[in-house]
């Protein structure tokens, strides 16, 4: 069994396994620290923002760490929202906005926790994207593995091989869902999506008429099986209104 450990977050005491990430404990016990490039949908996909950033005083020492990667192996104090964290985080935050200005979660994020003012950061005009990666993580999850990172450097973004409309992406929006800047973009009209630089059929229910996704998704999502003509609730209700009138007549 594994070993437990009681800790301090802001004063709450909090227990935890031995080797819990510290994020993880802090969630668990409802105690906000912010991130950007979490999701709970892919567990080891960490330390890619560092927003995360908390102050641990272990042994005597205290020392900055990233929660999200930080085991906590003994008993320790942790601050989430000390003077020297906020100003940390702030820096962070300034680098964030040089790396994507036009992330529409920033803009929020930058009220709460202020950015520092700094002149010797370049800024990626009429960028929004940060390379955290979660929209890769979230298309290789699918199985579709439509988008990747391309180029280097300051060129450096997430698109699909050639920037061209790729035959593996089926336009299921799992990419756009998952980004926590608000980057990915994608149009819609009554019939069409448009996402990397592809034009998808839209699907409805055939009973209420709701998008159920592309023609595309919806068939990769049914794999072997029928596909689907009708959305989950309404494919629920007909499934319960035909019980309802087999019983009636037994
Ligand atoms: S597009 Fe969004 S999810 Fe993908 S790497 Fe950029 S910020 Fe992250
Ligand atoms: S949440 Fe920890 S580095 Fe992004």
């Amino acid at each position: 069994m594994s070993e437990m450990l009681t800790i301090s977050i802001d004063g709450k005491e909090c227990t935890c396994k031995k080797g819990e990430y510290l994020y993880d404990v802090a969630k668990r016990n409802g105690i906000f620290i912010p991130t950007f490039c979490r999701s709970d949908a892919f567990e080891d996909h960490r330390a890619c923002c560092r927003i995360c950033i908390v102050e641990v005083e272990e042994g005597g020492r205290t020392k900055v760490v990233t929660s999200c990667v930080y085991p906590v192996e003994r008993e320790c104090s942790v601050q989430t929202r000390s003077e020297k964290i906020m100003e940390e985080r702030s820096v962070v935050m300034a680098l964030l906005v040089h790396r994507a200005p036009e992330a529409p979660s920033f803009k929020n994020m930058v009220g709460r926790m202020g950015a520092t003012e700094t002149d010797r950061l370049v800024t990626l005009d009429g960028e929004k994207c940060i390379l955290c990666g979660l929209c890769v993580q979230a298309c290789n999850a699918l199985g579709t593995g439509a988008i990747s990172t391309v180029n280097r450097g300051t060129e450096k973004k997430i698109d699909t091989p050639y920037g061209k409309g790729s035959d593996a992406c089926v336009g299921c929006l799992s990419c756009a869902n998952v980004c926590p800047t608000g980057a990915i973009e994608y149009s819609e009209t009554d019939t069409t999506r448009t996402i990397w630089n592809r034009d998808f059929e839209l699907v409805r229910c055939e009973e209420c008429g709701q998008v159920m996704g592309t023609q595309n998704s919806v068939v990769f999502a049914a794999a072997d099986e029928v596909v689907p003509t009708m959305c989950d609730s309404c494919r629920k209700k007909h499934l319960a209104d035909e019980m309802m009138a087999t019983y009636r007549y037994v």
